[in-house]
């Protein structure tokens, strides 16, 4: 016997591919249900599951033994032991935020996303209903529409999920009454509206009881719709708007597996293929023709969204992973910098201008957000301003990408408009967002073409140039060394130019404090200024605490290939706060200066820096001697 229940991230992929293959024949409705224990959310479940037999048969006996035991439901079954019962065994180790269960019935079968509801559950419904058809929104009949019911339904509907089953439940505890359930039923109506959800199935249920689950109760005469179960089991799902769709493919990887084979494999997003259709691949935009289709199957003479296929070509086109192939005369839009709705899922707030990893489909890009034009409270869809997103907060920013990505609005294509933020350093997902169009000044602000190169510059100064990246504690001797650094390169006739971040504050940086966000801010205006630096031909000094690696690394890719030098000027802390050349450790100790670096604002020390200064055994003039011989050295070993 397989658990049905509780999985781990990693496993549910193949799970569902399993039981999706066991269960070929049938249509697929993929829902969540969104509501609190208290609303009766895991007896729903409990009872769904049941009623469709997909409770073993040695977890039925326990579960009678139990209900007995607790005896608070007077010997009938609680379903929510069930379901809690196995929320426990997943605490013992795995956490996971989103429960999968399958079941099927005669006529259909289920995936049924669970997302708990405790403090997590903006980011746990996202995940969860990322992939739904359908939301069931549960109410207490006795409660009526509560702030968490808002709460889902909007997030629901920001997801893209165009079907919401209202389950007023616990009919049972009002006595079935009929007024009740329209009263209900007429503040979701007022409500619905004003988020832009138009149309929604009320159902009169009682988890508890069973009342219209699987069958018509007796108890609701007034009620002539359908029950839970058969609603789940007829409502239409839209997976035939999928392929009636213009064709796309996110390409995931290139199959080639001797000379004479080439194809590229993924799974189609929208629309149909055929042998003979001219086909466009993105971003390049270069076109071919469909030579071939191949599965593990054979050839196929046609292919449809959601089949997993391997397309051939009748030109040699260059096609990569990230790409996505799409029907020559409709193709998705490219562009690097959009507006997006941004669900925030870090402990750690969100940065604007720091460097994130962009994900969308099998696209990765480096991506930086400006600061939120507002969030919404999800309590009460009122827009606030907003200078950062924090966890579980929604907001609407503009980000940029660094590279153009093929896309198509969230609206459109939830394959192609969906996307996750990942932290360059951790790793893990930060956000997940939904792109809503591309920024028409991405399209109108063009690249100009300059005569004098930057090459130019470089060689009229006879140097090639750099940016020389000294980074450290306040007091670690950054300065100091940077300027001797530069007197030496000025004496030896190369062109140069120090940017100190005393300096720099009191005028291009004059509005920046710092917080971490400033501090971002701080050194993604000074990256751009040395960039321009280094494109004028000089050899750039900068003396910035720039105590974070994603804005270091930030700068680093900015600049081609060896020109970044990255210079850790390592002084401890212990012996910047010992010689506290500008008195402000002392401050800070005292509490009266907040956010000062090593004491309680954090520094991050490079990993691999080109050069790294050990000033407890290095003087200043023995450190500038070291990075001037460095550097000469790299840019003419024969001096
Ligand atoms: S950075 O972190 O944004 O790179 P930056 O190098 O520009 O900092 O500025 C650091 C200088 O500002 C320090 O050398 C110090 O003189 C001054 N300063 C004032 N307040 C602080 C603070 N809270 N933390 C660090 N430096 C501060």
């Amino acid at each position: 016997m397989t658990d049905p229940i509780y999985k781990t991230d990693a496993l549910i992929a193949e799970d569902i591919d399993a039981y999706l293959i066991q269960h070929q024949h049938k249509s697929l409705l993929r829902f969540i249900t969104c509501g609190s224990v208290d609303d009766g959310k895991s007896t729903l479940i409990g009872r769904l599951l049941y009623d469709s037999k997909m409770i073993f048969e040695d977890q039925l006996a326990a579960l009678e033994a139990d209900s007995k035991r607790v005896g608070t439901q007077g010997g009938e079954i609680d379903f929510a032991l069930l379901v809690d019962g196995l929320a426990a065994e997943r605490e013992q180790g795995i956490t996971i935020d989103v429960a999968y269960r399958f079941f099927s019935t005669e006529k259909r079968k289920f995936i049924v996303a669970d997302t708990p509801g405790h403090e997590q559950y903006t980011r746990n419904m996202v995940t969860g209903a990322s992939t739904a058809d359908l939301a069931v929104i549960l109410i207490d009949a006795r409660k009526g529409i509560l702030t968490q019911t808002r709460r889902h339904s909007y997030l629901a509907h920001l997801i893209g999920i165009r079907n919401i089953v209202l389950a007023v439940n616990k009919m049972d505890l009002v006595d079935y009454s009929q007024s009740v359930f329209d009263q209900i039923v007429a503040d979701y109506t007022a409500f619905a509206a004003s988020i832009g959800i138009t149309a929604f199935t009320p159902l009169p249920i009682s988890g508890f009881k069973g009342d219209n689950i699987t069958a018509p109760s007796a108890n609701t005469p007034w009620y002539s719709g359908p029950t839970l179960m058969a609603h789940l089991e007829t409502v239409e799902v839209d997976v035939t708007a999928d392929q009636a769709k213009p064709f796309r493919m996110p390409v995931q990887w290139v199959n080639r597996p001797n000379l004479d084979f080439r194809g590229f494999s993924g799974l189609i997003a929208s629309g149909t293929i055929k042998p003979g259709d001219a086909v466009r691949v993105l971003p390049s935009g270069k076109t071919s023709t469909v030579s071939k289709i191949v599965t593990m199957d054979g050839e196929l003479d046609a292919a449809i969204a959601g089949q997993s296929v391997t397309l051939c070509f009748a030109d040699e086109v260059d096609c990569s992973r990230g790409d996505v192939i799409a029907i020559a005369e409709n193709p998705p839009q490219v562009a690097d910098q959009f507006e997006a709705t941004i669900v925030w899922m870090a402990e750690e707030d969100m940065l604007a201008g720091r460097p994130y990893w962009l994900k969308l489909g099998t696209q990765m890009v480096s991506a930086s957000v400006q600061a939120p034009k507002y969030t919404v409270n999800v309590n009460t869809m009122e827009h606030l301003a907003a200078k950062t997103l924090d966890l579980n907060a929604i907001g609407v920013a503009n980000l940029s990408t660094d590279k153009p990505i093929v896309f198509e609005p969230y609206e459109t294509s939830h394959d192609l408009g969906g996307f996750i933020l990942i932290d360059k350093i951790t790793n893990t997902t930060v956000a997940a967002g939904m792109l809503h169009f591309s920024l028409r000044r991405a399209d109108n602000v063009h690249w100009q073409a300059i005569d004098i190169t930057k090459e130019a510059h470089a060689t009229q100064k006879g140097q090639q140039p750099k940016l020389l990246w000294f980074t450290g504690l306040s007091g670690s001797g950054k300065s100091t060394i940077a300027n001797l650094v530069e007197k030496k390169l000025f004496a030896l006739g190369k062109h140069s130019f120090l940017l100190d971040g005393d300096n720099v504050r009191h005028g291009l940086n004059r509005d920046l404090g710092f917080t971490d966000a400033d501090r971002v801010e701080n050194i993604r205006r000074v990256g751009e200024v040395a960039k321009l630096m280094t494109d004028a031909g000089l050899i750039v000094l900068t003396a910035f605490i720039s105590p974070f690696r994603a804005e270091r690394d930030l700068v680093r890719a900015m600049l081609s290939e060896g020109e970044f030098i990255e210079i850790h000027v390592d002084t401890p802390l212990a012996e910047a706060e010992a010689r506290d050349v500008k008195g402000l450790y002392k401050k800070a100790r005292a509490g009266q200066l907040k956010n000062f670096t090593g004491i309680d604002s954090p520094y991050e020390a490079p990993d691999v820096p080109e050069i790294r200064i050990d000033t407890t055994r290095t003087t200043p003039e023995q450190a500038a001697e070291i990075i001037v011989e460095r550097i000469i050295g790299i840019w003419s070993p024969d001096l």
